[in-house]
This record gives structure tokens, C-alpha cells and sequence, in this order.
């Protein structure tokens, strides 16, 4: 089966697809015939090594963390009326036709492989944070980087929890957060003033998703370092801020969740470029800009 893998760290062009042998699966683990894989910022930061300090790989390493598909086999402890299924979920090596998942939700039959591959990742997290910073309805929510997956999420759940957000994003994507239901302003120096000129109500809380060197600003906006969470800034915490660190919690539970939200369209998530497994260097290319809005896919043919 065809994959993608990696032989050292380094950029995108480390990247290649390959020819390699189906791979095993655990006793309580599935394997799937990819049809979609999400991409994150952390299939990226893993390649590039970011994460080796306390993740080493072992090379030739796969990539990508999220899939959905159809049930191709089951470990040993598992019922075979799994086979044949659509599924999604969390798993390993998800770039590639066939992966392991490790925990997974049936696909409602309304949603597509495209949209529930997207998902798992931005919604573990928007919901681990949420839960994290103990966000009440009327409280109000500031989160900086509010237009990409993780941020879309965060401000989709916020609201539907009756929280109020403010977002901030670039200008292209206001109107986008405006129909997320987040109030929008733009990042960037004097952040502060801006968010005080749509918003009297005090800011309650802070997720920072996006944009590099800001957590002082961002304490002195709430008042608290303790209340400005951070999942993407590890030197968060050398200002009293905390820092939201995965695995998933939950998976299982989350995915049930998060398949019942997508079957009533609860949750929406523009998919703003979809590549074929071939062109990963691009797909991982578009990412490392930090500018995608929604997610970003890799599609396999069936
Ligand atoms: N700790 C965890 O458990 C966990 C889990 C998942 C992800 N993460 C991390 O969370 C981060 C975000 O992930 P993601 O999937 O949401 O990434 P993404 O989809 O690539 O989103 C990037 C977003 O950041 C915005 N942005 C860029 N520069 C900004 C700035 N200076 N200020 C505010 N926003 C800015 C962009 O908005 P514009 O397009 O409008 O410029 C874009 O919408 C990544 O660092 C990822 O590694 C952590």
C-alpha cells in the first residue's frame, strides 16, 4: 500500500510516498481504507523536529493523526460487524491507504469522509480547553487565532455553551468569524485597544491558538495570568499563563460527541484546500504559513 514517510526531521521535502507493507493492528485497534486524513500543525512541527525533546521517532517515521475510511480489519478483541463500516477517529500514520485507528465513531450517514477526517483533532482540543479555562455561559471568551481549525471550533462550541467571543483574525476573515458568531478583531499591535472597541463587558477568559509573543499582552488583558491558556506557546507558563497539552482526553467520548454535533450540523468546518496524498509537501506547505482558515485535507481516491 502506498504511505507517507519520512527517513530524517527536516522541511516538507522530506516527505515521500512510498510502497510499504499494510501495517498491524493492536487488539483493540482497526484498520482502515483511508478515504480522507486531516492535516494538523502538528504533523509539521513532528517532521520538523520541534517535538524530538520529549517524542523520539522512529525512522522511517509516517505522518498525520486523523482519518476516516472503511473498516478493513479488526484486532483480536473486537466484534467483525465492525468490517465494512465508515468510520473516523483518531489514529497513527493516517497519510496513507490503509492506518490504524486507535479510537474511533461510526460516520453518520449525512456526513462526509471529508468533513469527519477534518474534525477529531481542532474538536478534542477546542473542547479540552474550553473545559481547561472552565469557560460558564455569559462569561466572555478572547481567543487569539480564532479563524483556523483549532480556533473554529473553540468560538463554534463557546457559543453554543452561551459564551461570548471575541476572535482575532486577519481582515480577510472577519466577516467568516462574524458568521462563526464571534465578535472579530484584527491581531497586531495595539490588539488591546481594538478588543476594548467592540466589547465593555470584562474578558473573563483567554485562549491564545495563534500568534507568536504575545502572552504579556494577553495577561494584562484579563488581569490573571492563571486565566490565559495557551495551546501552542510551551514558554506560556515563565508568565504564570497555563499551557493545554494533548493527547486527547477522553477519545472515545469525545468522537461520539463530536459524530452527533456533525449529524445535526452543529459543527461546521470549511475545508479550504484538499491535495491528493501525492502532493503532502504542498498540503504541510500551506499549513506552516499559518494562514489557513478551516482545515486543510488529504483526499485518497476509493
Ligand atoms: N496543545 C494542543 O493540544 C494542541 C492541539 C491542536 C493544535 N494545537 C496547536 O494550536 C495551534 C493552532 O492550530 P490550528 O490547527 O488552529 O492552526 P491553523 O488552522 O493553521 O490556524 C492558524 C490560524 O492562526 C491565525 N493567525 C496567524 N497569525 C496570527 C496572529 N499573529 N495572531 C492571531 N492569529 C493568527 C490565522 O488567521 P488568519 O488566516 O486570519 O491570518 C489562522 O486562522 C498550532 O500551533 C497547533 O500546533 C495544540
Amino acid at each position: 500500500m502506498k504511505a507517507i514517510q519520512f527517513y530524517e526531521y527536516g522541511d516538507a521535502q522530506t516527505m515521500h510516498l512510498v510502497d510499504i507493507p499494510s501495517p498491524a493492528i493492536g487488539p483493540t485497534e482497526i484498520l482502515i481504507r483511508v478515504r480522507a486524513s486531516g492535516v494538523n500543525p502538528s504533523d509539521w512541527k513532528r517532521r520538523q523536529g520541534v517535538y524530538q525533546a520529549y517524542e523520539k521517532l522512529t525512522f522511517p517515521a509516517g505522518v498525520g493523526v486523523e482519518a476516516s475510511g472503511v473498516v478493513e480489519a479488526v484486532g483480536e478483541n473486537l466484534s467483525n460487524s465492525w468490517i465494512g463500516k465508515s468510520v473516523f477517529g483518531f489514529g497513527r500514520n493516517t497519510a496513507a491507504e490503509l492506518a490504524v485507528l486507535t479510537h474511533w465513531a461510526e460516520l453518520p450517514s449525512n456526513v462526509s469522509f471529508e468533513m469527519a477526517a477534518c474534525t477529531p483533532v481542532v474538536f478534542e482540543t477546542a473542547s479540552r480547553s474550553l473545559a481547561y479555562l472552565g469557560m460558564q455561559a455569559d462569561e466572555t471568551l478572547f481567543v487569539s487565532g480564532a479563524s483556523g481549525g483549532v480556533g473554529s471550533a473553540v468560538v463554534q462550541l463557546a457559543r453554543a455553551q452561551g459564551v461570548n467571543v471575541v476572535g482575532s483574525c486577519s481582515h480577510k476573515n472577519s466577516d467568516y468569524l462574524r458568521a462563526l458568531g464571534a465578535m472579530p478583531v484584527t491581531y497586531g499591535d495595539g490588539l488591546n485597544i481594538r478588543i476594548r472597541r467592540v466589547i465593555e463587558k470584562t474578558i473573563d477568559a483567554v485562549l491564545h491558538v495563534a500568534g507568536v509573543g504575545i502572552i504579556p499582552e494577553l495577561i494584562e488583558l484579563v488581569g490573571d495570568p492563571y486565566k490565559v491558556v495557551s495551546v501552542t506557546d510551551f514558554g506560556a507558563t515563565q508568565y504564570g499563563a497555563r499551557f493545554c497539552k494533548g493527547p486527547p482526553e477522553n477519545p472515545s467520548q469525545t468522537l461520539s460527541a463530536l459524530a452527533e454535533m456533525l449529524a445535526c450540523h452543529k459543527l461546521k468546518m470549511p475545508i479550504e484546500k484538499k491535495f491528493p496524498l501525492a502532493d503532502i509537501a504542498k498540503a504541510h506547505q500551506l499549513s506552516e504559513k499559518g494562514h489557513v482558515t478551516g482545515k486543510i485535507i488529504l483526499t485518497i481516491e476509493k
